[in-house]
């Protein structure tokens, strides 16, 4: 153990809906050190993840949930202060799996290095990170995307999906995303670039829907489930793809999702929809990235984070993914 102070958030219980400051619990602790093969990273900043909702469940799914008394799981960005390893230098600025904590001693040979002079840390959990790798996979390769198509995204403001639309945008496609309250609405056109975007909060989703899209659409990018699924699974062209990358609306009540109630139309429209895990494609993450690098430096893609400040914050934090308060890659700096 070091002298240094380690601010830890660690799961206290099981959260039964929305989690709250009971589900925590937040301790000053004795750093670790760096073992054989270990570096030591001061954290910089963690990702929020709706997932991480999912990973506070007992039972399996596609990844272990997270002990009862575990420091949460969360991938990071840090800077290595001591190294066991001759792959890994101090002073490497780093991603990986760090947990939510200020200080991580993880296998150097889990950590990836990043490029802080091509894109700040916080973009490296953002459009350079898990959300980007998630977006840029799902919609080219899972939605098979094909240039001039008509793709309809959900949590369009959000991390994944404002980059989903954003790279339709460059193929050509017409984009229409589906967002919570007119100025979400107004960033996804006016800002993101997309054709049009539906307030699901305030609009008819299938009215406009079928406005938007009047011969249907070719892609959906599911990122919240429940009736917006219902009303793209209205609105399917021939062959369209339906992409599975999450179901928000359900994360926190999972034992009562339904529906949805007109999945034939999938048999219909001869249509597909397909779930996928972003990890399963780690080996292409660098192709992914120095396409997404390329498109940057084009100024064909806009990114932005939400920065939070402060481990303190992240029972709050956390919950602002689910009541919508995040526009763009939620982030929270260690402090
Ligand atoms: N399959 C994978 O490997 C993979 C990897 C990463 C992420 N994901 C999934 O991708 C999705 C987006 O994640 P993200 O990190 O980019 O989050 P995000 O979109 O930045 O934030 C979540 C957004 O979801 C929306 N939302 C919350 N509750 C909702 C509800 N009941 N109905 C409709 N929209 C709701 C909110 O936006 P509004 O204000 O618009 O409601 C919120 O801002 C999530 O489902 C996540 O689980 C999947």
């Amino acid at each position: 153990m070091s002298a240094l102070e380690n601010l830890t958030v660690r799961l206290a219980k099981r959260p039964i809906g929305m989690p709250d400051a009971s589900t925590w619990t937040i301790a000053r602790e004795p750093a670790p050190t760096a073992g054989d093969g270990q570096v030591l990273v001061k954290v910089d900043a963690i990702s929020l993840d709706p997932a991480m909702r999912g990973w506070l469940n007992e039972g399996k799914s596609y990844i272990d949930p997270v002990g009862v008394g575990d420091v949460m799981r969360a991938l990071g960005v840090g800077q290595v202060i001591e190294s066991n390893s001759p792959a890994v230098q101090v002073g490497d600025w780093v991603s990986g799996g760090f947990g939510a904590q200020s200080y991580a001693a993880v296998a150097a040979k889990d950590v990836a290095r990043i490029n802080i002079k091509a894109a700040p840390p916080e973009r490296w959990l953002g459009d350079l990170g898990m959300s980007g790798m998630t977006a840029y996979f799902g919609i080219l390769e899972v939605g098979a995307l094909k240039d001039g198509e008509v793709v309809v995204v959900s949590a369009a403001a959000g991390a994944v999906g404002a980059l989903v639309g954003q790279i339709a945008k460059i193929k050509g496609c017409t984009v229409v995303g589906i967002a919570g309250g007119a100025d979400k609405r107004r960033y996804v056109v006016e800002t993101l670039g997309f054709d049009a975007c539906i307030d699901y909060k305030n609009e008819d989703v299938a009215a406009k829907l079928k406005e938007y899209c009047p011969k249907g659409l070719d892609v959906y990018f599911d990122n919240v489930g429940g009736e917006i699924l219902e009303a793209c699974l209205g609105r399917l062209k021939r062959g369209a793809r339906i992409v599975i990358c999450g179901a928000i609306s359900g994360y926190n009540d999972f034992g009562n999702i339904k529906g949805p109630r007109n999945y034939l139309n999938l048999l219909v429209n001869r249509a597909r929809m397909e779930g996928f895990v972003v990890f399963d494609y780690a080996p292409r993450y660098g192709e992914a990235v120095k396409q997404l690098l390329t498109w940057m430096g084009e100024g064909k893609i806009k990114s932005r984070e939400q920065v939070e400040v402060g481990l303190e914050r992240f029972p709050d934090a956390l919950t602002m993914l689910f009541t919508g308060a995040n526009t763009g890659k939620l982030v929270l700096k260690v402090g």
